[in-house]
């Protein structure tokens, strides 16, 4: 067995203020990665420029990472990061701007090479990261994933290096300002993580220690995110800042359970969900963890996951999915194409302990 955890997290109010100094010891020029809008209304941003004013570093902000990032996007930042001289990254936001900022940090330590090598195997060296949350879902504060989307192939792609945060600064007042469908998707993002984490082939004593903790925290805070829901209205109304506290922290902890095992069927099936229908990536992925566990041969471990959340069977736990996300209609077309491509997938199928069966598969779909 194996545990490697290596990045540096802090997680507090007021937690990049108060780490300014191990932000700015990563270099001497930042390239601050984000999206258009939310770092600004949430106040990441401005506490990341006044933290690196405060330490006498320079920075640039590339500010237009999308939703499921392009590697055309991350050229046009690597670009700038490159004419700029930068020798460290910072991404802030959600699983996007975090997951671009180390395909960027790969890119700009290797100028000579072309976008190519995202998806090569080879070893290459990545500028220092650091990863400042403002969703709790993707838990890539903590992952060495960068998830692209691939426009030529349609669909979206872990690249092929590890790339791990040095620093994850997480404070749960940036999650305050997050609309309730976002805040609810990226908590079944997270869940996944949990879930496919566990009921996994690389699950073992130690790293399932992360994800038996996550699930606790899911199952604290599940009535509380279906009341949000339920009430329809924007989560800082809502919810306490207990419960904010504990997003963030079941986000994060999910992130250590995957860097240890990868996911599994449920993202593999998600991504072309995402791609061609705009559905989020945490409601995508959702749409497939009732069959997920009413499928897994391993009943006890299914169980487990259950008890941990709270539900007594599948049937529960699916019942209260619906309610939460909502149900998303899959065309044939559309799920017979995904359904093969995962049949064709090694890479996720080895992550399922069984063999599988593609008549098991297609019945993932409700
Ligand atoms: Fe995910």
């Amino acid at each position: 067995m194996q545990i490697y955890m290596p990045t540096n997290i802090y997680s507090e109010n007021q937690c990049v203020r108060n780490h300014s100094k191990e932000l700015a010891a990563l270099g001497n020029k930042a390239l601050i990665v984000t999206g258009k809008h939310s770092s600004k209304i949430n106040g990441s941003l401005e506490d990341v420029q006044k933290a690196l004013q405060e330490e006498h570093i320079s920075f640039v902000v590339f500010d237009s990472i999308e939703e499921n990032p392009s590697i055309e996007t991350v050229m046009a930042a690597t670009e700038i990061g490159i004419k700029e001289n930068v020798d460290f990254v910072i991404g802030i936001g959600g699983g996007s701007p975090m997951d671009a900022a180390k395909a960027i940090a790969l890119m700009i330590a290797n100028p000579q090479e072309k976008e190519d090598v995202l998806y090569e195997k080879r070893e290459l060296m990545a500028l220092p990261v650091a990863e400042i949350p403002t969703t709790a879902g993707t838990g890539s504060e903590v992952t060495p994933y960068a998830i692209l989307t691939i426009h030529a192939r349609r669909t979206k792609q872990s690249i092929s290096h590890k790339i791990y945060p040095r620093l994850a600064l997480i404070d749960s007042r940036y999650l305050k300002s997050a609309r309730l469908n976002t805040l609810i998707d990226t908590a079944v993002d997270a869940l996944a993580h949990l879930i496919e984490s566990y009921l996994n082939t690389n699950a073992n004593a130690y790293n399932r220690m992360y994800a038996e903790k996550g699930l606790l925290v899911f199952a604290e805070i599940k009535e509380e995110l279906m009341q949000c829901r339920r009430l329809g209205k924007e989560p800082v109304l809502t919810l306490t800042d207990g419960v904010f506290d504990r997003l963030m922290q079941m986000a994060a902890t999910a992130g250590m359970a995957i860097t240890h095992t990868g996911t599994s069927l449920p993202h593999g099936l998600s991504y072309p969900i995402t791609y061609e229908m705009k559905v989020s990536h945490g409601k995508a992925v959702g749409i497939f963890l009732p069959g997920f566990l009413k499928y897994y041969q391993q009943r006890e471990d299914v169980q487990s996951v259950l008890d941990r959340m709270g539900f007594e069977n599948v049937e529960a736990f699916t019942e209260y999915l619906d309610a939460l996300l909502g149900k998303v209609e899959i065309s044939d077309k559309l799920w017979q194409e995904d359904v093969k491509a995962i049949m064709e997938n090694q890479a996720k199928l080895k992550n399922y302990p069984f063999e599988m069966e593609e008549e098991t598969l297609y019945a993932f779909r409700r």
